[in-house]
């Protein structure tokens, strides 16, 4: 099975050609097809031509040939648990830094904060990324990065701190989790899962796809994504770089906010994001306080982003 999915791409290939590359038979390679299609996975039939994945999945094939890496540091799944979940254990199996996993849909998709991220079958881009043996002090501006890479990779994307992607009215697009197994000072693991909703499905209360605002390409979405990353995990020791260019597209920076923490709800103006990806809100008295984990929300002005 694993064979197969390495073998196609979105152009087609036929049940004579793929038997022979495998060393099956034609009935054989129709049922490892037919069984793919239960699993999750978009793959057209078509009775001269063959088999094809439908234009845009993010195939091993389609996403190695665009980024110049080997097939092997991909994995495609369809109907998964959760992306996140799965490249843990490929991790554990030896997956090496830079490992993509991909998913059609999710039926434990998470997001921050221990929600629940809606993962209907193909109506989003699931996916984790694996890096490997990174200082822990790095990871709130690597989460800062990543947000900055979806964001360019989705052409309209804002930013509101910590990692949420937003569509220039505002609504939700898109979110990156960030997960780390560290040792003292060091992450030996760590899993970064992007999710974006592509098309419109149970989304939550203030979330949108980003079919609203620009038509497509799952493969192409992922494919700029992966090279963003690249750029940014190469400019870690330049914070000043990654702020700026978040700066650019975050919408809260100078404006009311408020944000919910486990501490409790903190009031105040929007100032800036340090170097340690802390969130600095300067209150009505004139004190401003540092903010690590929390939500925040624009107070009164959501549609005038
Ligand atoms: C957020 O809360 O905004 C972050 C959402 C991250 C969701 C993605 S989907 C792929 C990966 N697998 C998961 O279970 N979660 C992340």
């Amino acid at each position: 099975m694993i064979d197969l999915l390495l073998l196609l791409g979105t152009d087609f290939a036929s049940g004579t050609k793929l038997a022979r590359q495998l060393g099956v038979s034609r009935v054989a390679v129709w049922k490892r097809i037919r069984r793919l299609r239960e699993m999750g996975y978009p793959v057209e039939v078509h009775p001269r031509r063959g088999y094809r994945f439908v234009e845009g999945a993010p195939a091993p094939r389609v996403l190695a040939e665009r980024l110049r890496r080997p097939v092997g540091t991909f994995r495609y799944l369809g109907m998964s648990t959760s992306t996140q979940d799965e490249l843990r254990v490929w991790a554990a199996q030896g997956a090496p830094s830079g490992a993509v996993l991909v998913a059609e849909g999710q039926t434990a998709g998470r997001g921050r904060r221990g929600r629940r991220w809606q993962s209907s079958l193909g109506k989003g881009l699931y996916c984790s990324v694996l890096l490997r043996e990174l200082p822990v002090a790095r990871l709130p501006l690597l989460g800062l990065a990543a947000g900055v890479a979806l964001a360019e990779a989705t052409g309209i994307g804002r930013l509101k701190w910590p990692n949420d992607i937003l569509g220039p009215d505002g609504a939700k697009i898109g979110g990156v989790l960030m997960e780390a197994q560290t040792n003292g000072g060091e992450a030996l693991v760590v899993v970064l899962g992007l999710g974006v909703n592509l098309e419109p499905a149970d989304l939550p209360d203030g979330g949108a796809a980003l079919s609203r605002y620009r038509r497509v390409n799952r493969a192409d979405l992922l494919g700029v994504f992966l090279r963003r990353l690249e750029h940014w995990l190469a400019r870690l020791d330049r914070p000043s770089e990654v702020l700026a260019v978040w700066g650019e597209r975050d919408v809260t920076l100078g404006r009311e906010v408020r944000v919910s923490t486990r501490q409790g709800v903190v009031d105040g103006r929007a100032v800036r994001i340090t170097a340690d990806g802390t969130f600095l809100v300067r209150r009505m008295s004139g004190e401003t306080t540092g903010i690590a984990t929390g939500d925040v929300e624009l107070v009164g002005s959501m549609n005038t982003i």
